[in-house]
């Protein structure tokens, strides 16, 4: 479980920058969960994770990860976390050795090394034909693929991802998150999914956490939050698509995906008929 108790967070302080990024920010991260946080830009999602993951110094406050301390260094192989546009910080000549890149720091034989490689690929749902190609060579959606692999090689029990699906084209968006989520959850690891994609969240987090300029406005269902008409205008949000046209339809109920509101509107007609 990972407890976020009171967090605060400014940065540059004390000088003309100064920029408090988050406020007396608290919630728990439950076992094998999807938990989203969403949020306009700048509201302080990119911080809270970076936070949680030991890459920014906690200053105000507690995160406890499975009772160690987020200063404590052995979270650092707890926590897996792929940045917004991994992709870019691929380096390595094969999509196999930057894959393992990860896994070799962490001292394991080869045989453990390429059969992370193997099973991460399967994760990402990337061939294994692909090995000894290099990255550069491959779309933009299948590089972000292999930046994700390089995560899930590492075998983290939390992992967190900032803004996945930023900037693929809607083939790619829809194929990455089902395909991972799909194979990772199977292994039992909790799972952070910074996103102001509505449908994604709709779609694969059990719960979400909203923040507007640092602070928490909102915790609990993804269903919850889309009734929250007030909430979601505060946090600059919208709530999917396929929900408000239900909504213009003046259908009460409330649908999160394409299938919900099949059923929906085809028992409104058979009510009709
Ligand atoms: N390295 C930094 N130095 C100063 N201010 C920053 C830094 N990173 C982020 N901020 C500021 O902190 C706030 C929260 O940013 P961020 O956590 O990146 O939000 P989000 O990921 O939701 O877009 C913003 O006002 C942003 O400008
Ligand atoms: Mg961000």
């Amino acid at each position: 479980m990972i407890a976020v108790k009171d967090v605060s967070y400014t940065y540059m302080t004390g000088t003309p920058f100064e920029k408090t990024a988050l406020k007396n920010i608290s919630f728990d991260v439950a076992e094998g969960e999807v938990l989203a946080i969403a949020g306009h830009t700048g509201s302080g999602k990119s911080t809270l994770i970076q936070i949680i993951a030991g890459l920014i110094k906690l200053t105000s406050g507690t995160i406890e990860l499975d009772d160690l301390d987020v200063a404590d260094k052995k979270i650092r192989r707890l926590v897996g976390i792929v940045f917004q546009y991994p992709e870019h910080q691929l380096f390595e000549e094969t999509v196999e050795s930057d894959i393992a890149f990860g896994p070799k720091n962490f001292g394991l034989s080869d045989e453990e090394i390429s059969a992370r490689v193997e099973e991460a690929m399967r994760q990402v749902g990337l061939s294994a034909e692909l090995k000894k190609v290099s990255p550069f060579e491959l779309s933009g959606g299948q590089r972000r693929r292999v930046a994700i692999a390089g995560i899930l090689a590492l075998k983290p029990k939390y992992l967190i991802l900032d803004e996945p699906t930023a900037g693929l084209d809607p083939l790619a968006k829809e194929n990455l998150l089902k395909e991972i989520f799909g194979a990772v959850k199977k292994s039992g690891v909790t799972i952070i999914l910074v996103s102001h994609n509505m449908e994604d969240i709709a779609r694969f987090a059990n719960r979400v956490v909203v923040l507007a300029q640092g602070e928490i406005l909102f915790i609990g269902k993804p269903r919850e939050l889309f009734a929250r008409k007030e909430i979601l205008s505060r946090a600059g949000l919208e709530p999917p698509p396929i929900t408000q046209l239900l909504h213009s339809l003046k259908i009460d109920e409330q649908a999160l995906t394409l299938d919900e509101a099949e059923k929906i509107i085809l028992s409104k007609e058979r009510n009709l008929s």
